[in-house]
């Protein structure tokens, strides 16, 4: 589990910009090919007013705007996992822009355990059918010149994983920045020691390897931050750096879990990412979300 199912190409050095979206602390980056046009929009972010029930487009609008004035081709839209603090904004995007939507295989788990705490009937699919293509541990993509590789990093979620693209890895949650530490474990069908395994799949890259988070807080007041390197990770991270075990990580998680708040917009979320990011409807056909009571 451990070992890293492909030879990274630290050669190959895709060029990165990040988009912060300051109402979830979510990031979201474009991945483009030094030798092509051709780029991939890793977990975008539809805008949600949860109390009035009102999506709008503006982060997803800056996206496609920086895609456009650059003259990009979008070939993919990556969900590293189904998030639960933020709307995926990839049906809006690939209407625009085009481009497959692909996440992790294990998205028929993360189906069928919501699709139950949702109560959503017979229509509702729970293969997957709703993304372009579902990732195998190990598979690989083509984003332009580059080869893109799917890494199996569940624990934080079971359909999690890590996206390598040359020296640069989009971790999704599975890690932080060093002062940030790990993300929760505690979503039905998280683990923390499966994430502890995770985190040292991700660690067994090259130390020079970049890697993008997905979510920043600016712990302890300092900037937002969403780059580091495996090194810096495995020297600093407060939760797994410098060789903890196992053991410790695994009781430190659990305790912390337990005190966390239920992020404020986990019930849209789920339902709207578990089906590829788009809003599920009601009998009539239109647009509608649930909230299940005492379920979380
Ligand atoms: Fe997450």
């Amino acid at each position: 589990m451990q070992d890293v199912p492909f030879i990274p190409e630290l050669s190959v050095k895709p060029e990165v910009t990040a988009f912060f979206d300051e109402a979830t602390n979510t990031v979201t980056y474009v991945v483009k090919d030094p030798n092509s046009n051709a780029c991939a929009i890793v977990d975008s972010v539809m805008d949600i007013d949860y109390a009035s029930g009102r999506i709008t487009y503006e982060s997803a609008d800056k996206v496609i705007d920086f895609v456009k004035a650059n003259g990009l081709q979008v070939e993919w839209l990556i969900e590293t996992h189904v998030h639960a603090d933020h709307l995926s904004a990839a049906p809006y995007i690939q209407q625009k822009l085009g481009g497959k939507i692909g996440i992790g295989a294990n998205i028929t788990v993360v189906q069928d355990t919501f699709g139950k705490i949702f109560n959503e009937g017979t229509e509702f699919q729970r293969d997957g059918s709703q993304f372009d293509r579902l990732f195998e541990d190990g598979d690989s993509y083509e984003i332009g010149t580059m080869t893109a590789h799917a890494l199996y990093t569940p624990g934080h979620t079971p359909a999690c994983m890590t996206h390598v693209v040359g020296d640069a890895a989009f971790v999704g949650d599975t890690l932080f920045m060093p002062d940030g530490g790990s993300a929760r474990a505690d979503f039905p069908g998280g683990d923390a020691g499966v994430l502890y395994d995770s985190i040292q799949r991700v660690l067994a890259l090259p130390d020079e390897t970049r890697l993008f988070m997905c979510h920043d807080y600016g712990p302890n007041g300092r900037d937002i931050q969403w780059e580091t390197t495996v090194a810096e990770e495995k020297a600093h991270n407060i939760h797994v750096g410098q060789g903890k075990s196992r053991e410790e990580f695994i009781q430190f998680r659990t305790e912390r879990d337990a005190s966390l708040a239920v992020p404020k917009l986990i019930l849209p979320s789920l339902q709207v990412n578990m089906r590829a990011g788009e809003v599920p409807t009601d009998a009539r056909g239109r647009p509608m979300l649930k909230v299940p009571v005492n379920a979380f």
